[in-house]
């Protein structure tokens, strides 16, 4: 069987390391346009993930079985879509319905119509309606803080969780008269600021089953004590201390149940991974966001847990029989901690020489991702972006899990390589 990952971070490394893990049968493994540590696992194809209809010619090429995409910006293009006008097996959302990542506006209306717990939330069009809508206070005083989102993609940049309403006015003027993200925000979602633990549910979905995975939480500030720029995400982590048995319970029933009866009630089709991004607070869990993917680390986190047999996981999400097949996991938490390069997540500094990957991977228990890497002249390896490598381990515990990664991640070292001692904390 022959399978195309499309992407080129740590994610798409692990769902491929998983696939070839679990699946029964051989596979050859593909990826388009993938990395160095990729390449020691799946053919790579130097094709950019968002090229939609060079990869569908690539799959029709070289009679890929089984195509499965990492990533937001594909789906958003409409990557299932030209893959299934032209017959193709793919796994993901249509562009209609990645709008639940592509537009925040989309999100919230969405939830506001099938009466998905989120934060209460107003949408501008324009520097001038998002002043106003501050000013009426609906979401507390000038003391108050309000969080402010780009409606398009942003790559994490998009969400300025304001302080009070004078830093909510400043990120205003930044991201719609000064355009710092461009079209992404010609217009913004102003929200009410929740507080609460936060989680990460993700489930494969065939439009009506769904398969939960180990929830997670994900460290996104760049330094230690949270502190610094948002990340793509620093480290996650999985485990019972994550979301209790009864709140995941909650979850699924006022969260999980009522966005996929909208999907179908509009029509939309859904067979992918379905991310939510969730605070719980007092009253209950809301949803911050959702994404159309898993995400990156927690894909690393996740998948190193999984027992089942990847490859029929999504042959089921892509054929519509997912209620048919059971997924299981190994008992326990795992932990993946994210080395990155300097000057991560603003100006990368890129080609330093990496050490110790070798000694690295002998620590047992552990598996090591390639999220930005790349081959220097004589074979050595080198670093080729912000996020460089993910240190993944399962465990009986999450401690055991963190304490693996750790033993591993002081093995490796590069000019500049910089990571959070603190993730699980
Ligand atoms: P999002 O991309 O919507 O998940 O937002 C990124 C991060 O901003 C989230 O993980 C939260 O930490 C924070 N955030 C987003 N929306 C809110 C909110 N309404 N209240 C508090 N924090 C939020
Ligand atoms: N780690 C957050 C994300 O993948 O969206």
């Amino acid at each position: 069987m022959k399978i195309l990952v499309v992407g080129s971070g740590g994610r798409e490394h692990a769902i491929l390391w998983a696939l070839q893990r679990t699946s029964a049968r051989p596979l050859e493994l593909l990826c388009a346009p993938g990395n160095a540590g990729i390449a020691e696992i799946a053919r790579c194809v130097p094709i950019a993930a968002t090229d939609v209809t060079a990869l569908a010619s690539l799959a029709e090429d070289e009679r890929v079985d089984l195509t499965v995409v990492g990533g937001e910006a594909p789906l958003a293009r409409g990557i299932v879509d030209e893959f299934t006008t032209r017959g193709l097996r793919i796994v993901g959302p249509a562009a209609s319905a990645a709008r639940l990542e592509a537009s925040k506006v989309f999100a919230k209306e969405f939830m506001a119509r099938h009466r998905v717990p989120t934060a209460r939330f107003r949408v501008a069009d324009s520097a001038e309606e998002a002043i106003a809508i501050l000013r009426r206070g609906e979401f507390g005083g000038p003391e108050a803080p309000v969080v402010i989102k780009a409606d398009g993609l942003a790559a994490g940049k998009g969400v300025v969780v304001a302080r009070d309403r004078a830093e909510a006015e400043r990120a205003v003027q930044e991201l719609m008269v000064q355009r710092r993200l461009g079209a992404a925000a010609a217009r913004v979602v102003i929200e009410e600021a929740l507080e609460g633990r936060e989680a990460s549910v993700i489930f494969w979905t065939d439009g009506r089953a769904a398969r939960l995975m180990p929830p997670a939480r994900d460290h996104k500030r760049v330094g230690e004590g949270d502190t610094g720029p948002n990340t793509g995400g620093m480290g996650a982590v999985t485990g019972p201390d994550v979301l209790d048995p009864a709140t995941r319970e909650r979850v699924v029933r006022q969260t999980v149940e009522p966005t996929l009866e909208g999907l179908r009630a509009e029509g939309l089709e859904f067979r992918g991974v379905l991310y939510l991004g969730l605070v719980l607070t007092p009253e209950g869990p809301r949803v911050l966001e959702y994404n159309v993917r898993l995400g990156d680390p927690e894909a690393q986190a996740i998948l190193v847990r999984l027992r089942s047999d990847l490859v029929a996981i999504f042959d089921a999400v892509a054929a519509g029989r997912l209620g048919e097949t059971d997924v299981e996991w190994a008992d326990g938490a795992s932990a993946c901690v994210v080395l990155a390069a300097r000057g991560y997540p603003e100006r990368v500094e890129m080609g330093a020489v990496i050490r110790g990957l070798k000694e690295a991977a002998e620590v047992s228990g552990v598996e090591i991702f390639h999220a930005g890497t790349e081959r220097g002249p004589q074979g050595e390896w080198r670093t080729a972006g912000g996020r460089v490598l993910g240190v993944a381990s399962a465990a009986p515990t999450l401690d055991q899990a963190l304490a693996r990664c750790y033993r591993a991640a002081e093995r490796i070292s590069w000019e500049g390589l910089h990571y959070r001692r603190d993730i699980g904390r």
